[in-house]
């Protein structure tokens, strides 16, 4: 099939590739010129495992190719992804000015038959709204022509985005007509070979699946993340008591870990629209509101406990930070649990040693005036940046840090403390190495003294 998706971003550009990777030609429309030549180029904007060599050979073969023209990339496109950003409005809306520009654009471009697909996270009756303004345009310019709408929530996860959409748990694909549900049927078939879990249903349920979906797990995560705030005060290890619930089939083992709280570029603001959405419709949404809290609650824990330790006396102190990523295997940065704790410490006056396999380049432009003062030092390397520091706050577990040389941390730093943002690390087996271990809703446990170095 011929397909434009537009947007390359962390959904488009994966979309894109996937697509190229199947057979389909693929053209990508970005509206960031940068973006387009350094794509051009085989490099990707963003880190994404695997990406790159995809982009690479798919430029190559002619089966994926990038432009900052729209009607340049619809051009005899059967059908056309829209996968631009829906971030956060004032009011915790989903801001749709993206989404719409594109279909006011689409409008005044379109000149063939096509199914228009939104792979944006959008509330329910986007899908109406876009179909509305293609047809005003087109109407207005005087074409007959059809357009249909279809709504095609992305499920991946950054990180895993590749494999993701490559063998996804189920495609959704929301249409009010079946013409919609036959052509995504027949685009998605090879990514389905193994299992039949395409499931089709009307455009308002489609868009409202992946509200409810990202609003469940972070419901999960918000639910244990109270739970281990129980246990604190209870003195019982929550991670005993993720053992004990997530055996059971009901509850599952999956989004039971507590930690320093969710980011990223979808639940934060998915809850938030769905918030402002029950509020529009005049319900109360309880439920998400206790979760939104809980998560602002909980990014703020590792600095209380923090300065609970320190008992509030900030002066000459150095902090390391392991992981900045919202999470593991990617470079971002949005909503994440480091950026809260980041600012606080820097509020304070710590200097701060932070490490992240790939999101340095990314927090380096945000915090360039306090990396020229020289209160914020970053690196890739997990033992330059525990040198000389009175603790260790582990934020996003990467691979790298999960079996690091205590030994050697130990020796390095100046106080040998760690806060363990994510649970990773066996509390007891710290504590034989000497350190003070405290991680979220399990006692602590250790005794900190200073190292010789
Ligand atoms: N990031 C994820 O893990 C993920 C997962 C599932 C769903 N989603 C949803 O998918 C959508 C896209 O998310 P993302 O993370 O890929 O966003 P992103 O911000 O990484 O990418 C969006 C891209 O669209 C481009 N763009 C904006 N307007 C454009 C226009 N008029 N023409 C061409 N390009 C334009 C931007 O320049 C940017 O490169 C959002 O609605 C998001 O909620 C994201």
């Amino acid at each position: 099939m011929r397909i434009c998706v537009i947007g390359a971003g962390y959904v488009g550009l994966v979309s894109a590739a996937c697509f190229a990777e199947m057979g389909n030609r693929v053209s990508c429309v970005e509206r960031d010129p940068g973006r387009v030549a350094r794509l051009a180029s085989g490099q990707s904007p963003i880190y994404e495992p695997g990406l790159d060599a995809m982009l690479q050979a798919h430029l190559a073969s002619g089966q994926l190719s990038f432009t900052d023209q729209l009607d340049e990339g619809i051009k005899q496109a059967g059908v056309i992804f829209v996968a631009v950003g829906t971030p956060s409005g004032e009011d915790g809306s989903a801001d749709l000015s993206h989404v719409l520009k594109v279909a006011d654009e689409l409008g005044l471009l379109l000149e063939h038959e096509c199914l228009v697909v939104n792979k944006s996270t959008v509330p329910v009756g986007t899908a109406e709204r876009v179909a509305q303004r293609i047809n005003n345009r087109l109407s207005a310019r005087g074409k007959g022509i059809v357009i249909t709408l279809a709504s095609n929530p992305e499920f991946l996860k950054e990180g895993s985005a590749i494999e993701d959409f490559m063998r996804p748990d189920r495609v959704i694909v929301g249409c009010d007509v079946p013409l919609g549900h036959d052509i995504l049927r027949r685009l998605y078939a090879p990514f389905l070979r193994n299992h039949e879990r395409l499931l089709c249903m009307g455009l308002r349920a489609a868009e409202f699946s992946k509200y409810a979906a990202n609003a469940f797990l972070a419901t999960k995560i918000s639910f244990i993340n109270e739970m281990a705030s129980l246990c604190a005060r209870l003195n019982v290890d929550i991670e005993d008591v993720r053992r004990g619930i997530g055996s059971d089939k009901r509850i599952g083992t999956h989004f039971i870990y507590a930690g320093c709280g969710y980011g990223g570029s979808c639940f934060p603001k998915d809850v938030r629209a769905l918030i402002r959405c029950a509020e529009q419709e005049g319900m109360e949404p309880g439920i998400l509101r206790a979760v939104e809290a809980r998560n602002a609650l909980q990014k703020t824990l590792l600095f209380q406990a923090l300065r609970e330790h320190f008992t509030g006396y900030w002066q000459g102190r150095v902090v390391a930070i392991w992981g900045l990523a919202f999470k593991p295997g990617t470079d971002d940065l949005r909503e994440a649990p480091s950026i809260v704790l980041l600012d606080a410490l820097l509020a304070v006056g710590v200097r701060v040693q932070a490490c992240d396999p790939v999101a340095t380049p990314a927090l380096a432009e945000r915090y360039g005036a306090a990396i020229s003062s020289g209160q914020l030092r970053l690196s890739t390397s997990p033992y330059s940046v525990v040198e000389g520091a009175d603790a260790l706050m582990l934020v996003t577990e990467w691979k790298q840090f999960r079996q690091p040389d205590f030994a050697r941390i130990r020796g390095l730093m100046r106080m040998p403390v760690l806060f363990d943002g994510r649970n990773i690390y066996d509390a007891q087996h710290l504590a034989e190495q000497g350190f003070l271990y405290r991680g979220i809703g399990r006692p602590a446990l250790g005794h900190c003294k200073a190292s010789a170095a």
